[in-house]
């Protein structure tokens, strides 16, 4: 596992998932902005590449032979922890098939004394988007929002679709904007307080 673990031991953890494993991605630099504000919120914060956990595109004759162990690693990490925000791109208006796989392998594990997906219900979901365009990817989050809700998560109302990301950050890759540091401040609160309730 080559997730990094960031800032003071406490006692919430929340998992940070960006969805794009490009370098220079503008989803991990948002990603990474979100983990400088849960770090400043006091939770303790991991975030992790889905690079590490590699799956094939689902395919229920491998499912047949048994759902492969990253997913089963995956599943595992997110329920270690006490809520998970994910940071994704838009592709073609919807999510991009590195998220939707890893969400339709997760939702196929079944540990022992649980039942197929269970760990969707137990931990509340954050999501956020960055895109060049003027939506900011909110139509990928609007899809990503159905999909974990099909998977009865609990998906926090606040949100951000981050857009024209190309100008959004400085040179430290901080965001520079007080109207997206505000709504990621705004949506970093509200996941922690949900988190916190359903601990
Ligand atoms: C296949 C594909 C489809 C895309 N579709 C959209 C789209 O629907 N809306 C959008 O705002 N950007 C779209 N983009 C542009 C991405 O938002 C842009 O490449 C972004 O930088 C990807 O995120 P990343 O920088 O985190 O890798 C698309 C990119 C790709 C590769």
């Amino acid at each position: 596992m080559t997730g990094t673990t960031i800032g003071p031991m406490a006692a919430l953890k929340i998992l940070v998932i960006p969805g794009s494993l490009r370098s220079g991605s503008l989803n991990a630099k948002l990603a990474a902005a979100a983990v400088d504000e849960l770090v400043r919120a006091e939770v303790d914060v991991i975030k992790i590449s889905l690079g590490d956990f590699p799956l094939p595109i689902y395919d229920g004759d491998i499912e047949s032979h048994g759902v492969p162990k990253q997913a089963v690693n995956l599943k595992r990490m997110i329920s270690a922890h006490h809520g998970v925000l994910i940071v994704t791109p838009e592709y073609n208006a919807s999510l991009p098939p590195l998220v939707k796989n890893a969400i339709d392998w997760v939702s196929r594990v079944q540990d022992a004394h649980e039942a197929r997906g269970q760990v969707f219900r137990t931990v509340p979901f954050a999501i956020a988007a960055a895109s060049g365009g003027k939506l900011g990817g909110a139509r990928g989050l609007q899809a990503l929002r159905l999909v974990l809700s099909a998977c009865r998560a609990l998906v926090i109302p606040n949100q951000l679709a981050l857009s024209f990301a190309n100008e959004a950050y400085d040179e430290m890759d901080r965001l520079k904007h007080p109207d997206d540091i505000a709504a990621l401040q705004a949506m970093v609160r509200q996941l922690v307080e949900v988190a916190q309730q359903m601990k």
